[in-house]
């Protein structure tokens, strides 16, 4: 196949290579205007990519976006003259609420929405680290995507475990509501996942996972609070050595992706008329943070 990668981050470069070596055809459009760009994964040879190459974004069968949620929209405009009607678009990114916007843009190509649990981490631009192996689920969200579940071989092929899913809004949803409850908590107090579990954040905690339930009931989301919380403490359990890639990009002072994980929760939320108080707190602590940063 034809792939190109919009992103080359470290999930981005993570999937070209792992293309690349199962034999596709792959290429990359970055922020970067050198016409090639050399990627290192781990202690494997480095790969040379092309990068902004017009014919290739023509010729893609594949455009896999994996910048992250806020720069979506910003990432695929300068691509829509090339982009061809029949290229399977797939959104691999954590959050929800783009896909909405790229319907808009691209009304005739299949979407697909992507959602994994593999680690990366950039080291420098040129090199990449694959820090754990996860798993990714791949869904349709239009009805031409529903109809791309061959993917999930091409996908399982270049970088195991792949999964077909026929309700990927579900599993979305599901990590949403995780992240809700981590992601702000864990970038607010800058500490580990593990730390969620004192006594300190239980009734925090748990208040709002009540309004995540609620909201998720509201979008006839079938998961019921007792799962949401067994699953959120699953994790916070498993993980508590990390820190959520909120708690880092705070600690970094880049900008979160709060606008896509609890935002997209309290725009739901505002529809269904669900007051969602502690998620917005949240929200507001985290947007001020962020604001903080240009004051100083
Ligand atoms: N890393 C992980 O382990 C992991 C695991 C699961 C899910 N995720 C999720 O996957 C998404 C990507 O994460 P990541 O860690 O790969 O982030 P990342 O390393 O920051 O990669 C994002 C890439 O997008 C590029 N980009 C931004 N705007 C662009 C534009 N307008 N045109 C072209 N490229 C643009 C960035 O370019 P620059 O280099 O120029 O900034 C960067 O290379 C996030 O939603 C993240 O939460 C990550």
């Amino acid at each position: 196949m034809n792939i190109v990668i919009l992103g080359p981050g470290a999930v981005g470069s993570l999937w070209a290579n792992a293309f690349l070596h199962a034999g596709h055809s792959v290429s990359l459009c970055s922020r970067q205007s050198a016409k090639q760009l050399s990627i290192q994964v781990d202690q494997y040879n480095a790969a040379l990519f092309a990068n902004n190459d017009k014919q290739s974004i023509q010729d893609a069968d594949l455009l896999l976006v994996t910048v992250k949620a806020p720069h979506v929209i910003t990432a695929l405009t300068p691509l829509l003259p090339q982009i061809s009607p029949d290229c399977m678009i797939m959104l691999m990114h954590n959050g929800m609420g783009t896909a909405e916007d790229v319907i808009e843009f691209l009304p005739n190509n299949p979407l697909l929405l992507a959602t994994t649990t593999h680690g990366a981490y950039r080291e420098s631009s040129q090199r990449v680290l694959h820090t754990g192996l996860g798993t990714t689920q791949l869904g349709g969200y239009n009805d031409k995507g529903k109809q791309c579940a061959f993917l999930e071989e091409v996908f399982q092929h270049a970088l195991p475990e792949v999964k077909w899913n026929h309700d990927i809004l579900h599993a979305l949803w599901h990590k949403l509501a995780i992240n809700c409850a981590i992601n702000p908590l864990t970038a607010i107090h800058q500490v580990t996942n593990g730390t969620l579990a004192q006594e300190e954040f239980s009734l925090l905690l748990s208040r709002v996972i009540d309004e995540v339930s609620q909201i998720l009931t509201a979008e006839e989301i079938r998961l019921s609070k007792k799962q949401l919380e067994d699953s959120i403490f699953k994790v916070i359990e498993l993980t508590a050595k990390n820190h959520s890639s909120m708690q880092q990009d705070v600690f970094h002072r880049r900008a979160t992706e709060i606008d896509f994980i609890t935002g997209y929760l309290l725009h739901k939320a505002k529809h269904h008329n669900i007051a969602a108080t502690e998620n917005t707190a949240l929200y507001q602590q985290i947007k001020q943070i962020e604001q903080s940063w240009n004051h100083e």
